[in-house]
């Protein structure tokens, strides 16, 4: 029998008046994650300055890991990566129940949403900051609350100000993204002090590895003595696994055990936590790597300055260069030239530092066109 001849027009998928299904209304007000990616040129080469991922492959040997695990994805990976969590507990030298693990960073970002916000919750963060807060937030029914950076620098203190008794968690991104700035170790202890015990802080240490400030903050050291402490790191930077997604979370057992449960069901995969035990494994190498793109974030950044760009320094892997109302227009530049880099519409330019090869594209690009004038 036909269903179409017993349903009746009302409910019929598409008739004027149907049912359907709302999304929560708090939907509504989200903004999609990455607005538009640049275009690439209709011809010759692009490259990718746009998401801040490391331009090299990944090394033989985690690629051959990636091989063997792969011949095995008939298995489900175990609930969550334990093999991994220990072998990170090692290394961080913590005990395995003090750590979160979830696809990417990001994913720990929506365990802490459920495992931590309720609807009308503050969440303070900075901004212009790490584009997912204002999504965690808003997803949860929390209410964002951002304070401005000053000279693209946390301003601390306003945020410690801005930190009211319906404040649940403070989002706090070291370095910064997109401004690649950092606070440093005794700003960030005093404004740990300055929190209440029931706030959450969430410092997000996603760039952590290219930080050579010898002001350097380590949020893994500092939770030891700050039950409401999580640190985020993930190995799509630093370790070269964006496309794999594996990003972990440090914090006393009662935050971490929440956002445990919280956890999707076999979120890192099992090619995922082979590659990030072998990424571990072979971090000297992998490290190795690191320095170069540290030496040639300091190489661009003095060559674009020397060309009269303005680039605030960089503790992480991109640069900022804030060009205000020119952002777009050079970025459209650039894209023409084949160099993807990411625009913040008036505000500024972030440029992920690439090879060598791909950052003389960048000067040469930056050499023949007129930097905004100051
Ligand atoms: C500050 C910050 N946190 C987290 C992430 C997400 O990283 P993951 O790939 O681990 O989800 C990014 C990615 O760009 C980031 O910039």
């Amino acid at each position: 029998m036909s269903t179409t001849s017993t349903t009746s027009a009302l409910s019929a998928p598409g008739a004027p008046g149907a049912l359907a299904p709302a999304p929560r209304p708090v939907l509504a007000g989200i903004p999609a994650y990455v607005p538009k990616p640049p275009a690439p040129p209709a011809e010759g080469p692009s490259h990718r300055l746009f998401l801040n991922e490391n331009p090299y492959p990944p090394l033989p040997s985690v690629r051959e890991t990636i091989a063997r695990a792969a011949a095995q994805t008939n298995h489900y990976p175990t609930i969550h990566p334990e093999r991994l969590m220990d072998a990170l507990a090692r290394r961080l030298d913590v005990p395995p129940g003090h750590l979160v693990t979830g696809p990417g960073s990001v994913g720990i970002y929506q365990q802490i949403g459920q495992a931590m916000l309720e609807p009308g919750d503050e969440v303070v963060y900075a901004w212009p900051s790490f584009e997912a807060y204002p999504i965690v937030a808003r997803m949860a029914g929390a209410v964002p609350v951002e304070v401005p950076l000053v000279d693209g620098v946390h301003d601390l203190d306003a945020m410690a100000a801005a930190i009211t008794p319906r404040t649940r968690a403070v989002f706090l991104c070291e370095p910064n993204n997109p401004t690649g700035t950092a606070v440093g170790t005794a700003e960030l202890k005093r404004f740990l002090d300055r929190v209440p015990g029931d706030v959450l802080v969430v410092l997000d240490e996603a760039y952590f590895e290219f930080s050579r400030s010898p002001n350097a903050s380590d949020g893994v050291e500092l939770h030891h003595d700050r039950p409401n402490l999580l640190t985020l790191r993930t190995f799509s930077k630093a370790y070269g696994l964006a496309g794999l997604r594996v990003g972990y979370g440090v914090a006393q057992p009662a935050i971490a055990g929440a956002l445990r449960k919280c956890a999707v069901p076999c979120g890192v995969g099992r090619i995922a936590e082979e590659a990030a035990l072998t990424a571990l494994r072979v971090r000297a190498e992998l490290f190795e790597r690191v320095e170069r793109i540290v030496a040639e974030r300091e190489r661009t950044r003095e060559a674009l300055l020397g060309l009269g760009w303005e680039v605030l320094p960089s503790e992480a892997n991109f640069l900022w260069l804030p060009a205000g109302e020119a952002s777009e227009s050079v970025a459209e530049e650039w894209e023409r030239r084949g160099l993807l880099v990411r625009a913040f519409p008036r505000s500024g330019l972030r440029v992920t530092v690439g090879s060598p090869e791909v950052n003389d594209l960048l000067i040469t690009a930056a050499a023949q066109t007129a930097p905004p004038s100051r």
